[in-house]
C-alpha cells in the first residue's frame, strides 16, 4: 500500500521534457491528422456557444459512438481530465483505490493526490499481463471504493476479454467498488473492437476514453467519461471546480472530427498495421528481447533479457536521438515500452537506432 501523496506526475514530466526526440517511440498514440485533412470550414470554428453541462451537439455524437444516452455521457479535456473526474467522483480521502500493476502513471497519481489510499493488484508479465480476477478479489477490502484498470493495457497492449472483466466486475461489486477502465487505446482494435466495459454493467462500470491515441487527434483534447446518468451529473458538477467549460472552437472542431471518423480510423489503422509489420520482423530478429507476439494496437512492451534498460535508454538518447519509455516507470526496470504510432519513417530511423544500441549495450 502506498500513503505518500503525489503532487504530480513523474512520468508526465519526464514525457513533456525528456521524451522528444527525432526518433520518437515513446509517445503513444497514432501520428497527429494533419490540420488539413480534417475537412473544416472556417464557418464550422466558432469561439463561443451554449456549452453548460456539455455542448449538446457533441454530447449527441459522443453518446451514439458510446452506444449510450447523452445523459450517461460527461465531455472532458482528454482522457486525462476524463480519469481524473472519475476518481474525483468515486473517492474520497482514505478510500482505497485498487490500481492494476503496472499501469499508465498519472491515473495512480491523480488517485493519489485525491487522498485515496493506493492497492494495487498484480498483472504479471509471466501471464502476458492478463487480469486474475481471483487476484484483485484477494486484494479488495471493506474500504475499496474503486478498481481502476486500463483496456487495452498501458505498458503491454493486453486485452482484457468480456468474461474477464464481468468476473472483475462481479468481485468489485461484492464490497460495493465500482470499476473504472480506461478505454483510451479500445478502439485501436477498430472493426475488432469489443463492446466497452460499460455495457455490461452499467452500474459497476465507469469508463473514459478520447480521440487522442487511435485516430491521432490528441491536439482536439476530445476526451469523455461514460457513467450511470447520477455519477455523471456529479462529475459534471465535479467538472465546475476544474475545467468549469472547454475551447468552444475545439467541441467544434470535434465535431467535424467525431463526422468523418471512418476515414480517419482507416488511415491510423493502415498506418498502425504497416509499422506493426515493421516492428515485428525487428522483434524476431532480436533475441535479446522477451515480447509477446504484436496482434493489434500500437504499444508494446518488451523485457530486455540481458543489459540493463537504463543504459539501453541512455545509449539511445544520447547517442541516437532515440527515445522508448523506461520500463521504471511502470515499476518494471527490465522492461521498456515502445510506440509505433508514428510514421513509418520514425519508426524505420527508431528501430535502427535501438537496434544499433542493444548491440552497443550487449
Ligand atoms: C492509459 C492512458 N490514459 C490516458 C492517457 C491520456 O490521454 P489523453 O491524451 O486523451 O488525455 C494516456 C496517454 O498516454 C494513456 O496512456
Amino acid at each position: 500500500m502506498t500513503t505518500r501523496r503525489a503532487d504530480g506526475s513523474e512520468y508526465m514530466e519526464w514525457a513533456k521534457t525528456r521524451s522528444q526526440a527525432r526518433f520518437n517511440l515513446a509517445s503513444s498514440g497514432v501520428a497527429e491528422l494533419p490540420t488539413s485533412e480534417l475537412p473544416i470550414r472556417l464557418e464550422d470554428v466558432e469561439l463561443t456557444g451554449p456549452s453548460f453541462y456539455g455542448y449538446p451537439p457533441l454530447q449527441e455524437r459522443l453518446a451514439k459512438k458510446a452506444g449510450v444516452g447523452p445523459e450517461c455521457v460527461v465531455a472532458a479535456t482528454g482522457t486525462s481530465m476524463a480519469n481524473y473526474l472519475a476518481l474525483a467522483a468515486f473517492l474520497e480521502p482514505g478510500d482505497e483505490a485498487l490500481v492494476e500493476e503496472p499501469t499508465y502513471g498519472p491515473l495512480v497519481d491523480a488517485a493519489s493526490y485525491l487522498g485515496a489510499e493506493i492497492r494495487r493488484f498484480p498483472r504479471r508479465a509471466e501471464d502476458a499481463f492478463a487480469i486474475d480476477p481471483d487476484r484483485v478479489e484477494s486484494a479488495l477490502t471493506a474500504r475499496t471504493r474503486l478498481v481502476v484498470l486500463s483496456n487495452l493495457h498501458n505498458p503491454s497492449n493486453a486485452l482484457v476479454g468480456e468474461e474477464a472483466m464481468r468476473r472483475i466486475g462481479d468481485r468489485a461489486g461484492r464490497v460495493g467498488a465500482r470499476v473504472l477502465v480506461d478505454e483510451v487505446y479500445l478502439d485501436a482494435l477498430f472493426e475488432r473492437a469489443p463492446r466497452s466495459a460499460f455495457a455490461l454493467d452499467p452500474e459497476r462500470f465507469v469508463i473514459t476514453s478520447s480521440l487522442t491515441k487511435a485516430y491521432g487527434l490528441g491536439g482536439l483534447r476530445c476526451g469523455w467519461i461514460v457513467a450511470d446518468p447520477s455519477s455523471a451529473r456529479r462529475m459534471w458538477r465535479l467538472n465546475d471546480l476544474f475545467g468549469v467549460v472547454p475551447a468552444h472552437a475545439a467541441e467544434k472542431l470535434s465535431i467535424v472530427a467525431l463526422d468523418h471518423l471512418a476515414p480517419i480510423a482507416a488511415r491510423a489503422k493502415a498506418l498502425l498495421d504497416g509499422n506493426r509489420a515493421t516492428l515485428q520482423r525487428f522483434f524476431d530478429g532480436r533475441a535479446e528481447l522477451e515480447v509477446p507476439r504484436l496482434q493489434a494496437g500500437m504499444i508494446a512492451f518488451p523485457r530486455l533479457r540481458r543489459g540493463r534498460v537504463d543504459a539501453l535508454c541512455a545509449v539511445l538518447r544520447e547517442k541516437h536521438d532515440t527515445t522508448v519509455v523506461p520500463g521504471r516507470f511502470f515499476g518494471m526496470s527490465d522492461h521498456f515500452r515502445v510506440s509505433y504510432g508514428c510514421r513509418p519513417e520514425t519508426l524505420a530511423g527508431g528501430l535502427e537506432a535501438l537496434g544499433a544500441a542493444l548491440n552497443e549495450i550487449a
